[in-house]
């Protein structure tokens, strides 16, 4: 079935984590933290693959296990590095999964079928300045000596 983005619960390390590459994405972008119509905007490209030629879509069976999701998430790998080495640029995206029960019906997959997600597939802007974003690494040792995991 389908799920949410995040677990119910976050730890305050995942918060703080979530909340900073929002911070670092909207700094890039140029868009103030609270302005939610031009937050808004950006969201809806989206769905248009950001621009991009091409978009695929990914979907996995309803009955689905975990060990299928696995299988999935090695699938997505391998075709996004294939992607890369065609010398064209992706972005995966799981916004598209918000709506995919009408996508499911206009793509005319069964009922026992979901949308995972959305890949955007075309030649990067290396001017655009999302494309500069480099998300910020945390210390691996440091949740071991910390009880902020
Ligand atoms: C499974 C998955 C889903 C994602 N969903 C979205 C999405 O819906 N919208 C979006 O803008 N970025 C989404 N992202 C992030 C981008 O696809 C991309 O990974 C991120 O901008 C970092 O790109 P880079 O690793 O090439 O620097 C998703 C990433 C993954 C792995």
């Amino acid at each position: 079935m389908p799920c949410s983005f995040y677990p119910a619960e976050l730890t305050p390390a995942q918060t703080r984590r979530r909340h900073r590459n929002g911070e670092i994405l909207y700094d890039a972008l140029g868009i103030d933290r609270n302005d939610a119509a031009a937050r808004r905007a950006w969201n809806l490209l989206n769905f248009r693959f950001f621009g991009a030629p091409t978009g695929i879509f990914l979907y996995l069976d309803t009955n689905a296990t975990p060990f299928q999701w696995l299988d999935l998430g090695i699938y997505l790998q391998s075709l996004l590095l294939l992607i890369e080495e065609a010398g064209l640029a992706s972005c995966p995206q799981a916004d598209w999964s918000m709506y995919g029960t009408t996508i499911c019906q206009a793509t005319g997959m069964d009922q026992g079928t979901f949308l995972v997600c959305g890949i955007a597939v075309g030649h990067a802007d290396p001017d655009h300045p999302e494309n500069f974003i480099r998300t910020e690494r945390d210390d691996p040792l440091a949740s071991y000596i910390s009880e902020d995991p």
